[in-house]
């Protein structure tokens, strides 16, 4: 499409009140086709005669705004009549709002001084062949909309006593956007609804009302009041150990809805912003908060549309409630980038949590479309030097890279395409892989290695020593090993794509001659863990043994940060101690995956022991109860459990080897793929283990010692009770 519509915004400056833009037309003729074009800078709502344009939430989507700005396309026949109004509000949305580290970020201040700008354009062609085309220019007219405060993390306060008027002339702006690109991403929608498990009186007197999920998205008041009455919300993750409603850990989000009422029956819900909750604290209501009953909420769970292709379950209540809540902190934390967390005032798109997830992203939904956006993003913020910033869009521009971080620019394409199979989004991806690894050359203060700089390290490892979030690992050694492993990456996407790569074939060599030069020994479960993973220890045996002998020295538990924790289960499986892998998985005691379960986490906690035992929070800044990367554990519970692994890019072959656990009994992992579905399910049955498999493609199955070939079908097999197939 071509653009005609210029830039328009208010003609003064309406601070915090989201503007109302408005234009009028009357169509005589019957309408074949009508499309409206729509962006803005911020997010914006579209309403043709009263009627929500389209289903996207928080359009047009968040992307690195100074280079790529999406525009969206909708289809609005079926909305138009004669006599037409159409009106797009616009709020500051993640373009305007204060992200977290504005006042350090020259970008997001210039951002912040920017109008509320609208660009919209409809196109009409008639039945009679005629055309006609409709764009925001002089003509427009605005005024304050109800919407009187929004930003991503404060909340939205909306005035519906107000009476609309959209009659003052818009400013016209002489800017010629360079960055408009048509919609990429998937839509965030609204996806799910939820009613309140219950409303309840806190010991501190508060009325609170219980979702029963913590859910990403917002709540949807609906009640019956007298003009100019008032509703005001908080949104919290957990009680505290009294029982109190709690949202310290919110940090500088004040994430509140604040709603002024009209007269008689109505609903409302958010239109600019969103809240990671479980629960509501409600601060005023209509002739006092104890009036409030559950049928005056609904929470609404919005993300990006992403179709759901894995499932996992077992009869093992816990885990089955571990694979919900990582299924759910997936949903909380795709809306429309890969966010750490959708409450406090961060959710941004951090590199370093994106990496340890996608693989298990990838399992259980089609995320496809959805990361080929937000990894065309990091392209475009890619420094000159080939740096990759902890956060993509990077609205902190220009900060060196952590390892780990920064090498998600490698470990994502290479993850999606082993995935999908997609080679052209691989091709395009290339480039910035090739110009990560070569980045880090130019940045270590030691050939071959990675060292020096500012890192993450194994971030929040058990093993930190006392007021640290960096476990023990060293962080030379946690960047030298990701250095090898991009640089194999690198490697291999070159070999798929057919480029010459020897250079970095060469150069992974080196890497792996110096690093195990300089890394004789291993002191963390992390560093073992990765030198197993990344194929850089000598003697995998060895240090699989004395993985497990530090696990079990500690008390059997894990120590691993984000970085290790992925890997682990891997890696123990890898040198045939599954045994001690399952032990991992199915520990309920502190700290373990299951022992947030046991403390009633709905999501994935950032830290293993967000809530201790006692009842008191790991802190009070740094405590998220909804950040997706432990989650990462269930590609092994499909891969090596249910044992389904792709042995071609997009699972064009695939490789079924089951994994049953006595403790377990039973699993099945479905996963709808390109290629048809694949089923893997185990059970213990009298006679001993009953496998049923089901592979669209060729596959190879693996049955304790016996390995099958098989042709695209469903299969059945029994093996002893007890049988191990490591
Ligand atoms: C985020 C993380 C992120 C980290 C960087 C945190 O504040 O929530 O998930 O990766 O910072 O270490």
């Amino acid at each position: 499409m071509e653009w005609k519509a210029k830039w328009i915004r208010e003609s003064r400056d309406a601070a915090d009140v989201c503007p109302l833009y408005r234009k009028e037309f009357i169509i005589e003729k019957e309408v074949d086709q009508a499309t409206l074009y729509v962006t803005a800078w911020g997010v914006y709502e579209a309403v043709l005669n009263g009627r929500r344009v389209g289903e996207f939430v928080l359009a047009p989507g968040w992307t690195s705004y100074e280079t790529r700005l999406q525009y969206q396309a909708y289809d609005v026949k079926g909305l138009l009549a004669r006599e037409n109004k159409l009106e797009v509000t616009v709020g500051k949305g993640w373009y305007r709002s204060p992200m977290l580290g504005w006042e350090h970020s020259p970008v997001q201040q210039e951002r912040m001084k920017k109008p509320a700008g609208l660009l919209a354009q409809l196109e009409i062609i008639y039945r009679d062949g005629s055309e006609t085309m409709l764009v925001t220019d002089e003509n427009w007219t605005w005024g304050e909309s109800g919407v009187r405060f929004s930003e991503i993390y404060d909340g939205e306060t909306y005035d519906a006593s107000m009476t609309l008027r959209a009659d003052r002339p818009v400013r016209v702006l002489d800017v010629r956007e360079q960055a408009l690109i048509p919609q990429q991403g998937e839509e965030v929608r609204e996806q799910e609804k939820i009613r309140p498990a219950r409303i309840f009186t806190t010991p501190a007197g508060e009325r609170v009302v219980d979702f029963g999920q913590e859910v990403t998205g917002y709540v949807e008041i609906s009640l019956t009041a007298n003009r100019g009455e008032r509703v005001e919300l908080s949104h919290g993750e957990v009680m505290d150990s009294k029982g109190n409603f709690y949202t310290a850990n919110y940090r500088e989000a004040k994430a509140k809805l604040k709603y002024i009422c009209k007269e008689g029956r109505q609903s409302y819900k958010p239109k600019m912003t969103f809240f990671g909750f479980r629960y509501i604290r409600i601060d005023e209501f209509p002739g006092g908060t104890d009036q409030a009953r559950p049928e005056n909420f609904t929470a609404i769970a919005v993300h990006s549309q992403m179709r759901r292709t894995g499932y996992l379950r077992c009869a093992h209540p816990l885990l089955n409630r571990l694979f919900e809540n990582i299924v759910w902190g997936q949903k909380g934390n795709f809306v429309d980038v890969p966010t750490d967390c959708p409450q406090r005032n961060e959710r941004l798109g951090w590199t370093g949590d994106a990496q340890v997830f996608i693989r298990t992203a990838c399992l259980h939904f089609d995320v496809k479309k959805f990361f080929i956006k937000w990894l065309d993003d990091m392209a475009a913020d890619q420094q000159e030097d080939g740096q990759i910033g902890h956060i993509v869009p990077d609205i902190w521009k220009g900060k060196p890279s952590s390892a780990a971080w920064g090498d998600a620019a490698a470990i994502c394409p290479w993850e999606l395409y082993q995935a999908y199979g997609d080679l052209e989004a691989l091709r395009r991806q290339f480039p910035m892989m090739k110009k990560w690894v070569d980045s880090i050359g130019k940045h270590t203060t030691t050939p071959y290695l990675w060292t020096g700089g500012e890192h993450y390290g194994d971030w929040l490892g058990l093993d930190a020593p006392s007021g640290s979030y960096k476990g023990s690992s060293r962080e030379d050694f946690i960047a030298s090993a990701f250095y090898a492993y991009s640089t194999k990456l690198v490697t291999w996407a070159g070999e798929a794509l057919g480029e010459e790569v020897s250079a970095y074939r060469e150069l992974y060599r080196n890497i792996e001659k110096a690093f195990r030069n300089a890394y004789p020994e291993y002191r963390t479960q992390t560093e073992c863990v990765l030198a197993l993973y990344f194929g850089l220890c000598e003697d995998p045996k060895k240090t699989e043994a004395l993985l497990a002998e530090m696990i079990r020295a500690c008390g059997g538990h894990l120590e691993t940060g984000f970085v290790g924790t992925p890997y682990l289960l891997h890696v123990l499986s890898d040198q045939g101690d599954t045994k001690l892998a399952y032990d991992l998985l199915l520990r309920e005691e502190y700290p373990s995956w299951l022992y947030p379960v046991t403390k009633g986490a709905t999501t994935i906690w950032e830290h293993w022991d967000g809530i201790r035992q006692d009842g008191s929070f790991w802190s009070e800044d740094m405590n998220s109860f909804n950040h997706y990367a432990y989650g990462a554990v269930a590609d092994w519970v499909y891969r090596v459990a249910a044992g389904i692994t792709p042995l071609e890019p997009g699972y064009k072959r695939v490789r079924v080897a089951p994994h049953p656990e006595e403790r377990l009994g039973e699993l099945e992992a479905i996963l709808h793929t390109e290629e048809g579905t694949i089923r893997s399910r185990w059970q213990k049955t009298e006679e001993g283990w009953r496998y049923d498999i089901e592979t669209p493609v060729c596959a190879q199955i693996r049955i304790g010692e016996e390995e099958y070939e098989v042709p695209a079908g469903v299969y059945r097999y029994y093996s002893r009770l007890g049988g191990r197939n490591d």
